[in-house]
C-alpha cells in the first residue's frame, strides 16, 4: 500500500507530516512523491487564514473523481483544519475517510487500518477549547503529544531536522486560531528533547530547528528545577555532531537577556531570531491582544542588536486588521524601517469566525486596501532586505550546503521554509511544475554537468547560491559573496 502527503501551513505541520510518514512507513506503507498511484492521500491542513482552507476544500473537490475511479482508496484530512472543522469536513466532502486533529496523530495508523478494513468514516479530534486558563484536565489530555519515530528518509535533507519542544499556545491573540486548533501550551521534557537531538545526530543531522508557537516561552519544571530555552540550547550544544541550532517562533515579551546571551555565546546557537511583531501601532497591537507596545518591541530590537552583533531578525505582519487606519498602517512601515528585518512574512488579515477579533471588531478594511498595504509593506521590506544583503558583498561566509537550487538563480524568489506554500494544490492533476526543467537539468543540457547551481544557508539564515559539485550537499563550505539581491546572496566557493 502506498501513500502521498500534501502539506500546507507552518513548520509544525511540516514536522507532523514527517512524523506521520514515519509512522506509516514503520507500519509497512510506502511513500510516494506524487499522488498518482497512491492508495492513501493525506492532506495536512492549515486554518490560519480562510484562503488556506478554501484551497484544501477545492483540492478535495477535485479528488472526488479520483476516489470513484479507485475503489478502496483512502482520503485523510489531518492538521489544524481537521481539528477546527471536524464533521464539517465530511459534510463538505462526503468521500473523505479520515478526519484527524493534530492532537490525535498517535492514532493515525490505527484509523487508517480501520478505514481500510471497514470502509467507515473515522473521526479523531481533541475536545473543544474555549478561552480560559482553568482548562479541564480532559481537554488538556485530549491534545496528546506525538513525537515518536524519526526516520532519516522522511526528511527532505538528512542533515537538517526540526524538533518540537512544545505543543499548543496559550497566548490567545485575538485574530488567531492556533490556541484552539493546537490546544494548550504543553512543554516536552528536556530529557525527551535531548534524547531526540542525540538520535538525530546519530542519523547524521548537523542542524536542528527547535519548534514551538512561542518557542521562547518554553518552561519545564521537574523536581523543583526549572528548565528554560536558554538551558535547552546549552544542553543541545553539548551533543556531538550538532553544529547549528536555531528556534522559531519567538514571542517578543519572552525574549529574556539570558536567552540572548546564550545565542551569542554558544557555538552552535545561530544569530537568527524570528520574533513576529505583527503590527507597528500600539493601539492595533492591543486590539490584537499582543502583550507589548511598539516601544517595547523597539527596545527589544535594540537589545538584540546590542547583545548579538550581526543578528538577523525576521518578523510576521498582519495588514488590514480590523479598524486599521492609514496612519496606523504607516506605523508598521516605520517599524519595518526601524528594525531592519532580514525579511518579513506579510499577511492580509483574514477573519476567523468564532475567535475574539471576529466577535469584537468588524473586518472593515476593504480587500483592495489590504492588498495595497500588503504590497507597500513588502516593497519597503524588500528595499531593506536588499540593503542588508548588500553589506555582505565581498565577504566570505560559512554556509551549510543544502543541495541543487530549485529555481534559476537570477530569479530566485524567497526560498523560505518557514511557512510551507503548497505547490501542487493549485495545479491541475499531476501537471509538471514550472517549465519542468530544473536549473540542474538546464546546466546538464548546456554541458556543464559537473557543477550544479547549489544553495546553502548562512548561520543568520541567508540563502546563498553558488556553483559547485553536488557532492558538497550536507557539508559546511566557505563562499565569497560576489553579488546580492533582496532574497539571495550569490557567491563563489573559496578553496
Ligand atoms: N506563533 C507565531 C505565529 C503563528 S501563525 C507568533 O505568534 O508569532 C503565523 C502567522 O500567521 C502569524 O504570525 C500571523 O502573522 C499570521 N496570522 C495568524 N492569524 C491570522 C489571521 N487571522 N489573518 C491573517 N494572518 C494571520
Ligand atoms: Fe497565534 Fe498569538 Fe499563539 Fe502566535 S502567539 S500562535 S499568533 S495566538
Ligand atoms: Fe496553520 Fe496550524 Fe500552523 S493553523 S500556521 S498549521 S499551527
Amino acid at each position: 500500500m502506498k501513500f502521498y502527503i500534501e502539506t500546507v501551513g507552518c513548520q509544525l505541520n511540516v514536522l507532523d507530516s514527517e512524523l506521520a510518514a514515519a509512522a506509516l512507513i514503520s507500519a509497512g506503507w510506502e511513500r510516494l512523491a506524487t499522488r498518482k498511484d497512491a492508495d492513501l492521500i493525506l492532506f495536512n491542513t492549515c486554518s490560519v487564514r480562510e484562503h488556506a482552507e478554501e484551497k484544501i476544500y477545492s483540492a478535495l473537490g477535485r479528488l472526488k473523481h479520483w476516489k470513484t475511479q479507485k475503489p478502496g482508496s483512502i482520503i485523510a484530512v489531518m492538521g489544524c483544519m481537521a481539528q477546527k472543522d471536524k464533521n464539517v469536513v465530511f459534510q463538505r466532502a462526503p468521500y473523505v475517510d479520515i478526519v484527524i486533529g493534530p492532537g490525535k496523530l498517535d492514532q493515525l495508523v490505527e484509523l487508517v487500518n480501520r478505514a481500510v478494513a471497514t470502509g467507515e468514516p473515522q473521526l479523531a479530534v481533541s475536545l473543544d477549547r474555549f478561552e480560559r486558563r482553568d482548562l479541564p484536565r480532559e481537554t488538556r489530555a485530549s491534545f496528546r503529544q506525538f513525537d515518536p519515530i524519526r526516520l532519516p528518509e522522511t526528511r527532505p535533507r538528512v542533515f537538517q531536522a526540526m524538533v518540537r519542544i512544545m505543543f499548543g499556545c496559550d497566548k490567545f491573540c485575538s485574530y488567531c486560531v492556533v490556541p484552539s486548533a493546537r490546544g494548550p501550551e504543553q512543554c516536552r521534557s528536556p530529557r525527551a528533547i535531548l534524547e531526540e537531538a542525540r538520535t538525530l545526530a546519530e542519523q547524521g543531522c548537523l542542524e536542528i530547528t527547535l519548534l514551538g508557537q512561542t518557542v521562547n516561552s518554553y518552561r519545564y519544571v521537574e523536581n523543583g528545577k526549572t528548565t528554560r530555552l536558554a538551558d535547552l540550547l546549552e544542553m543541545i550544544d553539548q551533543v556531538p555532531g550538532i553544529r547549528r541550532v536555531r528556534f522559531v517562533s519567538s514571542y517578543p515579551t519572552d525574549m529574556s537577556d539570558d536567552l540572548l546571551a546564550a545565542v551569542r555565546d554558544l557555538p552552535s546557537s545561530t544569530p537568527y531570531l524570528h520574533v513576529p511583531a505583527q503590527h507597528g501601532d500600539s493601539g492595533v497591537l492591543q486590539r490584537m491582544r499582543r502583550r507589548y507596545t511598539v516601544e517595547e518591541y523597539k527596545e527589544l530590537v535594540d537589545r538584540i542588536y546590542e547583545t548579538i552583533p550581526g543578528a538577523a531578525i525576521t518578523s510576521d505582519f498582519i495588514v488590514g486588521f480590523c479598524g486599521e487606519t492609514e496612519e496606523e498602517f504607516q506605523k508598521t512601515v516605520d517599524l519595518v524601517r526601524y528594525a531592519r528585518f532580514k525579511n518579513s512574512f506579510i499577511f492580509k488579515y483574514s477573519e476567523r469566525p468564532g475567535n475574539e477579533a471576529a466577535k469584537l471588531y468588524e473586518d472593515d478594511v476593504p480587500e483592495e486596501v489590504k492588498k495595497r498595504r500588503n504590497n507597500e509593506l513588502l516593497a519597503v521590506q524588500n528595499e531593506i532586505s536588499g540593503e542588508e544583503n548588500r553589506r555582505f558583498l565581498g565577504q566570505t561566509v560559512e554556509i551549510l550546503v543544502e543541495g541543487p537550487s530549485k529555481r534559476e538563480a537570477r530569479s530566485v524568489a524567497q526560498e523560505e521554509t518557514l511557512y510551507a506554500e503548497c505547490e501542487t494544490l493549485d495545479a491541475p492533476e499531476d501537471a509538471p511544475r514550472g517549465d519542468g526543467l530544473t536549473s540542474v537539468d538546464a546546466l546538464v543540457a548546456t554541458g556543464r554537468s559537473n557543477d550544479a547551481q547549489l544553495t546553502g544557508r548562512t548561520a543568520c539564515d541567508r540563502i546563498v547560491v553558488f556553483n559547485g559539485p553536488t557532492s558538497l550537499t550536507g557539508t559546511f563550505q566557505r563562499v565569497r559573496v560576489v553579488e546580492t539581491s533582496p532574497f539571495t546572496l550569490f557567491g563563489e566557493l573559496v578553496e
